[in-house]
């Protein structure tokens, strides 16, 4: 996959992924407010919707084409590990920042398979499968950024995300903006607090 890893000074890496339509340098900035010192690695989508990038195709806004979402997930999930030999990082210890679709794809990888993050800051993530069995989440803390008024990702979808993923195992916290489905300041602010308290 498309990416950029930048090496840090500690043990933790962060992975981003990005929105519709971004790229791998979209989320950069994010990661040098959470955490300065971990390595980065940012991955591009592989699925171009009419040029945008994404990591999984939709059928249409909202509706996912779930065959394409599993397997998408299996292909990053792999990746995680290829790059964590190739650039000698602990696979153990990552921690997901994404936003929109690619908070959807950290989603996924939360939802199909186990131990694939330690954790995961979530902005404006949408329930990415449903009545499906979820792995034990129970090492795993979640942030879930959401917008009581983001017409893509709905209160009661942000509320059902936070309970499933509880329901599992693991530590989420759910944190509430009002500005539709951006990706404000203060947001990124409050994840920060939450990972500090975490890491
Ligand atoms: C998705 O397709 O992942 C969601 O609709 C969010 C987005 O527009 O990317």
């Amino acid at each position: 996959m498309k990416h950029i890893f930048n090496e840090g000074t500690s043990d933790r890496t962060l992975l981003l992924l990005h929105g519709t339509g971004g790229t791998e340098q979209d989320l950069l900035p994010l990661a040098e407010i959470i955490d300065p010192t971990a390595n980065v690695l940012s991955v591009k989508g592989n699925v171009s919707e009419n040029g945008m990038a994404r990591f999984f195709r939709r059928l249409e806004e909202g509706v996912f084409d779930e065959e394409d979402l599993i397997k998408q997930t299996t292909e990053l999930n792999e990746f995680l590990s290829e790059a964590a030999d190739k650039y000698k990082f602990d696979r153990a210890n990552i921690v997901a920042i994404g936003y929109s679709n690619g908070a959807n794809i950290a989603g996924s990888l939360l939802f199909h398979h186990e131990q694939a993050l330690k954790g995961a800051i979530l902005h404006h993530p949408m329930v990415p499968r449903r009545n499906i069995t979820l792995p034990d989440l129970k090492s795993v803390d979640v942030f879930i950024g959401a917008g009581h008024n983001d017409p893509l990702c709905k209160e009661a979808e942000s509320k059902e995300l936070y309970k499933v993923l509880e329901d599992n195992g693991a530590d989420v916290t759910l944190h509430w903006e009002n500005q539709g489905h951006q990706l404000t300041r203060s947001e990124v602010d409050a994840a920060k607090v939450w990972y500090e308290k975490k890491y």
